[in-house]
């Protein structure tokens, strides 16, 4: 998040090739004691990655898009957006080396990460796309997509959101196709403003004052409202930082990280930080409740990992959850973040859960529920008036999937006749494409191949970026 100035992990990296420094080297011992420790905890904790047997019912949709924001369901969402910092994109989330703690991992990130697979590790990106095949959104880290809309900055700080709002608008309106930005359902996570807490002991009072968070977050959603056509946005608020202190007892390395890369951490006490969080988030509340809505904006605060403690495993902090900088979110906690916050996309508005490590069963896949899949928001908590764009009756949408009684009403002599018409069609139809073959010139074969040949250049791009 905030390792602008930090020079003391670089200089480990070199030191492991290099030992002449004493103090350097001390660090890196240090180093090695808080990864043994990490790694027993990861082996104990025995995680099971996103959710390999997800079935849930995909089909909530008639194919029509719908008009109203309190009306869209999982498979109506066209593209996924992120604003944020190192926590949106991943920051050390996969370091196994100390050399690696300041990459990032844009293609895991629990928002947008499109680089793995839902049965490997779960993010908003790979849910969604269960119920959208077109979605639009991922993000690598190996390049960076065409149709990548995460504008999340390592080490930035909430006055810097204004900024990256503006170059979302913009990016969407230069590379979606007109009729998809007018059209599509937009849905945007917004989590920002640790870097705030990491710095607040040093300016508080102007610069990240929980008044200037709360502009900032208002002026951004105001961009988003009058920019973007049909958007849902998640906003998160941001952990209390002052929750990593619990490390500094047992891992003198967590506390030597902590006084470079968030020093407020050390500076202010666990009062002071409850009460600063305590005025981010009444501004957040505050904000959120005054933003303009409307049938084709709407802002939801989903809490999902709001922790008020890291996890405990026995009498410690269960480290599984934080990365190798004893900072950031480890794999596991984009995992579970991705789960919760889908998990609270279908809760009321208000009653969203904050993730429970002691009873939440991460392995148990989440469907939205029968009754009501719609993105709940405030307007549908009230009142879920579930049906669908075109009057059908839901059950003769939802086949596929958990349908598995669809013949039963038919008689076997249907069948039967049925598919001997098919057959005889099939046959028919063979025949003749046979005897006019000779007919057909190769060059009107080519046509058709370069007709189909864009589809494929569409993929092609996406990988250019
Ligand atoms: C964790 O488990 C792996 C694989 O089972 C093993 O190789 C490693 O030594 C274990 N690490 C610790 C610290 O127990
Ligand atoms: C926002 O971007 C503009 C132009 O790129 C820059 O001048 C300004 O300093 C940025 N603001 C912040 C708060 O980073
Ligand atoms: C805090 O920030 C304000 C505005 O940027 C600046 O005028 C002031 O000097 C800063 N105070 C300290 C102690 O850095
Ligand atoms: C919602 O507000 C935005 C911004 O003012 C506007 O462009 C949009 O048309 C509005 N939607 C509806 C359904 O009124
Ligand atoms: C958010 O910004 C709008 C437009 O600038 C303003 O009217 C409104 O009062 C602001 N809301 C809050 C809570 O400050
Ligand atoms: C709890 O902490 C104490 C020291 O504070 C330690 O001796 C003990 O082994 C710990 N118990 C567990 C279950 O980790």
């Amino acid at each position: 998040m905030f390792f602008k100035n930090f020079l003391f992990l670089p200089a480990l990296g070199f030191a492991i090739i290099f030992p002449p420094d004493p103090k350097i080297f001390e660090g890196v011992k240090e180093f090695n004691d808080w990864r043994v420790k990490r790694d027993e905890l990861i082996n104990l904790t025995d995680y099971k990655f996103g959710w390999p047997d997800f079935a849930c019912e995909t089909l909530l949709t008639s194919g029509d898009v719908p008009k109203n924001v309190h009306k869209i369901t999982p498979s109506d969402i066209g593209i996924i957006a992120a604003l944020g910092d190192s926590v949106s994109v991943a920051q050390a989330a996969e370091a196994e080396t100390v050399s690696e703690l300041l990459n990032i991992y844009p293609g895991s990130n629990f928002v947008s990460g499109g680089d793995v697979r839902l049965d490997q590790q779960a993010t908003l990106f790979n849910i969604f796309h269960q119920y959208n095949e077109k979605l639009r959104g991922a993000s690598s880290s190996r390049i960076k997509k065409f149709y990548d809309f995460n504008f999340a900055v390592a080490g930035q700080t909430s006055d810097q959101l204004v900024n990256q709002t503006l170059k979302l608008v913009e990016r969407l309106q230069n590379r979606l196709p007109i009729e998809e930005f007018q059209n599509s359902w937009k849905f945007v996570n917004i989590f920002i403003g640790h870097n705030d807490f990491c710095k607040i002991c040093l300016n508080s009072s102007q610069i990240f004052s929980a008044q200037q968070f709360g502009k900032s977050i208002n002026q951004s959603l105001n961009i988003i409202k009058e920019n973007i056509p049909k958007v849902f946005v998640n906003i998160m608020p941001p952990i209390n930082v002052f929750i990593h202190e619990a490390t500094h007892k047992t891992l003198p390395f967590c506390e030597t990280v902590h006084r470079k890369t968030c020093p407020c951490i050390l500076e202010l006490s666990e009062v002071e930080f409850d009460s600063i969080k305590k005025d981010y988030d009444l501004e957040l509340k505050n904000v959120i409740e005054k933003i303009g809505r409307n049938d084709t904006f709407d802002v939801v605060l989903s809490p999902a990992i709001d922790l008020d403690k890291i996890p405990q495993i026995g009498n410690t902090s269960n480290l599984a959850f934080i990365a190798l900088d004893c900072f950031h979110l480890s794999s596991i906690a984009h995992d579970i973040s991705a789960k919760q916050i889908w998990k609270g996309l279908f809760q009321y508005v208000n009653h969203k859960e904050n993730v429970d490590f002691e009873t939440e069963d991460f392995s148990k896949v989440q469907c939205p529920p029968k009754e009501c899949s719609y993105l709940r928001t405030i307007e549908n908590s009230k009142n879920c008036q579930y049906s669908l764009p075109t009057g059908q009756t839901r059950e003769l949408l939802m086949g596929g999937k958990g349908k598995t009684d669809g013949f039963s009403g038919i008689s076997l002599f249907f069948i039967l006749a049925m598919f001997v018409v098919g057959t005889t069609l099939i046959l028919i139809f063979t025949k003749y494409s046979f005897s006019t073959q000779n007919s057909i010139q190769s060059q009107q074969f080519e046509n058709e191949r370069r007709r189909l040949l864009p589809i494929a250049r569409t993929d092609l791009d996406d990988n250019l970026f």
